[in-house]
């Protein structure tokens, strides 16, 4: 049942080419330049209307959520917030029959995320689901939406699930600018193809996983570890420490990476490791300096780089390179040698990975 993997984790990580190709499967066509989304296509008028949209998420899900705020806004031009739906449901949102709210669930049980429609609901806005589990409960409370179509998450760990979330989000970015009218149809037809060649630059990211093992055991004794990234990048940077809190119970931080100079910086000493998404894409630059400024006070730097990169390998002590790609997917490639980093620190430190302590696959209680 784990397909000869070690855990089952291990082979969700490596069942993303094909998770992610799925979920693209019918929904994009490169050559006519056009995303065709089935599910939410009634709402098409309040979609192209629509003045706000409002993400509501849990977890690994929320991060998804970010990811698609920097796409929707970037693409669609639209006002995106991102929402903890643990938070959202017991404020006094602001939320109106004008709003659009996207819910992202894997399983479609989150009990935090479930209240946050309801109170959406009531307040009349639409309500669009990104899920996995078809025929969960989010799906049936929710207007319309879009199945990830990942296949069966088993590790509590998520991992394909994220890839499906955003790229479900990358597709709905890519509609409603399409229906919008905010990137014509040259462009659509540049990006899609390059959306269409992802799972192939996934499969490649998985070149390196020898070397990300080898990193994994110089690693696996800190009791720390920091995750930087910009941009779209910040939201990777998240979801890095996230996996590795939750399975190797390292304590690690996410954090945008001009904001260390704001507090975070003090914590660097020759002990800490920090995670760097240092790929060649517009915030390049400012993140080499940022890399410079850890180097400058003895951290330890482990680089996501462009494949070919030589400027940040000669800076840092630990390269991890991924294919080139169009900026707008960066965070479909980036995420994977962090889920197999954690795999691999977790699995030198003897822990669970597949049922880390004290986690559940879904979170039915609030
Ligand atoms: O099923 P959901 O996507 O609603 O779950 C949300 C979170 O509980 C979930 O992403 C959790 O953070 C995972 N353990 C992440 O790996």
């Amino acid at each position: 049942e784990k397909g000869g993997f070690e855990h089952f984790m291990l082979k969700e990580i490596y069942e993303q080419p094909r998770s992610v190709r799925d979920c693209m499967r019918g929904r994009i066509y490169p050559i006519e330049g056009m995303v065709r989304l089935g599910g939410i296509k009634d709402y098409a008028e309040k979609l192209k209307n629509a003045e706000r949209i409002v993400i509501i998420a849990c977890g690994t899900s929320w991060h998804a959520g970010l990811v698609g705020e920097y796409l929707i806004e970037e693409f669609a031009r639209v006002s995106v917030e991102v929402e903890y739906a643990s938070e959202f449901r017991y404020r006094n949102p602001i939320i109106s029959e004008k709003d659009i709210v996207i819910a992202i669930s894997q399983s479609g049980e989150t009990a935090d995320t479930i209240a946050a429609i309801e109170l959406a609901k009531e307040r009349g806005a639409t309500i669009f689901g990104i899920c996995n589990v078809v025929g969960s409960s989010i799906p049936r409370l929710t207007h319309a939406g879009v199945y990830t179509h990942a296949g069966p998450e088993i590790g509590v760990a998520s991992t394909k699930a994220f890839t499906g979330q955003v790229t479900v989000l990358t597709l709905m970015a890519l509609y409603i600018a399409q229906l919008k009218g905010t990137i014509n149809n040259a462009k659509l037809v540049n990006l899609l193809t390059e959306l269409d060649e992802i799972p192939a630059l996934i499969e490649r990211c998985f070149k390196e996983d020898k070397k990300i093992a080898l990193i994994a055991e110089k690693f696996k004794d800190s009791p720390n570890c920091l995750f930087l990234g910009r941009g779209s990048g910040f939201p990777v940077a998240l979801e890095g420490a996230l996996k590795l809190k939750e399975i190797s119970y390292i304590h690690a931080e996410g954090y945008p990476a001009a904001e260390m100079k704001h507090g975070p910086i003090a914590l660097i000493d020759a002990d800490m490791p920090v995670v760097f998404i240092a790929t060649k894409n517009s915030s390049y630059e400012k993140v080499i300096s940022n890399i410079q400024e850890v180097k400058a006070r003895k951290g330890k730097v482990i680089a996501i780089v462009t494949e070919g990169d030589k400027i940040v390998k000669d800076m840092v002590d630990y390269v991890i390179e991924i294919p080139e790609s169009n900026e707008a997917f960066l965070p479909l490639l980036a995420t994977i040698p962090l889920q197999l980093l954690s795999y691999h620190i977790a699995v030198l430190r003897g822990c669970n990975v597949d049922q880390p302590r004290n986690l559940a696959k879904s979170v039915t209680v609030e």
